[in-house]
């Protein structure tokens, strides 16, 4: 098993390139399997999660040409509607070949996802909302069994807002028949971005970035090409990395119009920040002052940057507070931050950290990706050595981070 070793205490400094965002990619991978024509992507970044969904959707027949950020699907010769629980095991987000399969092809088996690290995460949002556009849904031996004659546009309120659900679920509804309006939809940017794509394929969706889309289904979807959008959770990773070093890094290929959350805080922290188009300079001198906030839905501050931003409030010159409120169990980055000298306290869903003045290098362990992403920001700033194990959680959400962050000059390095 990979791990890194990481010698703390270097100032990052110079260009950091975005890369696709993995949350966008994955599902706009399995809007492929909605039609017989061609969908070229773009920008699509070197990830496990994105290699394990290739592998998956190869494995129903999808052809997959893959040539560096660019992945050109075919779903003429589809064979197979059924996602293995060998491979759903690995990634939950294995559950968006539900919603397409099934609209195109009136059946798909998809093994039930267990929980994860972060908590239990059940998926019967999906499964309502499926059930409520017509669709037949048993559960048995582990799978989802999901069968329809021919799905019937309806009005769907989920129950909370839900990311991958909104996403199956409008995959689903533009190959329904007649009109859909989806209430309580997510207002992620990744679920815009696959709007974006479905709409060149020729659907029909009103209300994009909102958090009410109507969807007038259509017999068939055609080919089309789209650039999958930046990674705003990368980009604020790096951010925040040189929130907690010091230093003078500049982040290309960037969405800055949908960071607000994170910027805002960032710039709390006292890091200053240019922003043009695609890009954005950040200059940290000094201790990180420290922020409070708690996670919410976009457009607010969002759970897949939390941990990263309590690793720079452990070094900070005060106290925060930090509340997780979209998953149960997000905080398994506390004790390991801990291991490092940190000073943190939970309390349900709410953590205490006291800033400290200097962590300490110590061998700590990656339990989820954004908590594994947090590990490196803090070992990039304790004193020391600091060897986190078990990194195949980065490598599945993150491009090549070490490599980036040696570029910077930052002192890291994957031991095999
Ligand atoms: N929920 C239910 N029932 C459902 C669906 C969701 O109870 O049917 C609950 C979840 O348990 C959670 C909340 O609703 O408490 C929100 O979950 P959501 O469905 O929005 O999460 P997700 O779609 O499974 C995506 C991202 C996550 C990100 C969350 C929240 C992908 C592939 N994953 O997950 O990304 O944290 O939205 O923004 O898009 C990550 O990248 O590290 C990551 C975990």
């Amino acid at each position: 098993m990979d791990k890194l070793l990481i010698k703390g205490g270097n100032r990052l400094q110079g260009d950091v390139t975005i890369s696709g965002a993995k949350n966008a990619a994955l599902p706009i991978l399995c809007a492929g399997l909605l039609t017989s024509g061609d969908v070229q992507l773009s920008n699509v970044p070197h990830l496990q999660d994105v290699r394990t969904m290739l592998r998956l959707l190869a494995q129903t027949g999808l052809k997959v040409d893959q040539d560096g950020d660019k992945v050109t699907l075919n779903g003429s010769n589809i064979t197979s509607l059924e996602a293995p629980y060998e491979l759903v095991k690995t990634m939950r987000a294995s559950i968006l070949v539900l919603g397409p399969l099934l609209a195109r092809f009136g059946e798909a088996k998809v093994s039930l996802p267990g929980g994860c690290a972060i908590g239990s995460r059940p998926v019967d949002q999906h499964i309502k909302g499926l059930q409520a556009l017509g669709a037949e849904i048993t559960i048995e031996a582990g799978y989802i069994h999901a069968k329809c004659k021919k799905l019937k546009g309806t009005r769907i309120v989920t129950d909370m807002i839900t990311v991958t659900g909104t996403e199956n679920l409008m995959m689903a509804a533009v190959l329904a028949e007649g009109e859909t309006v989806l209430e309580n939809a997510a207002r992620e940017p990744e679920v815009t971005d696959l709007a974006h794509l479905l709409v060149a394929m020729g659907a029909k969706i009103e209300g994009i970035g909102t958090d009410r889309l109507v969807i007038t289904g259509v017999p068939e979807l055609h080919g089309a090409s789209h650039a999958v959008i930046s990674d705003r959770i990368e980009a604020a990773t790096f951010l925040c990395a040189v929130a907690a070093t010091g230093g003078d890094i500049t982040i290309r290929n960037t969405r800055t119009d949908i960071m607000d959350a994170a910027l805002d805080k960032l710039r709390e922290i006292g890091l200053r920040l240019t922003v043009g188009d695609d890009w954005i300079r950040a200059q940290m001198d000094g201790r990180p002052q420290p922020v409070t906030f708690r996670t919410t839905e976009y457009p607010g501050f969002p759970t897949d940057m939390q941990a990263q931003f309590m690793a720079v409030n452990t070094i900070a010159n005060g106290a925060s507070r930090v509340t997780e409120t979209i998953f149960e169990n997000r905080f398994m980055h506390v004790q390991e931050m801990n291991r490092l000298g940190a000073a943190i306290e939970t309390d349900g869903n709410t953590a205490f950290i006291k800033g400290v003045e200097q962590l300490v290098g110590a061998p700590v362990m990656a339990t989820d990706l954004r908590a594994s992403a947090s590990l490196v920001i803090a070992g990039l700033a304790a004193r020391g050595e600091t060897l986190v194990d078990r990194i195949y959680h980065l490598d599945r959400g993150y491009d090549r981070m070490e490599v980036k962050l040696q570029a910077i000059g930052a002192d890291i390095s994957r031991i095999k």
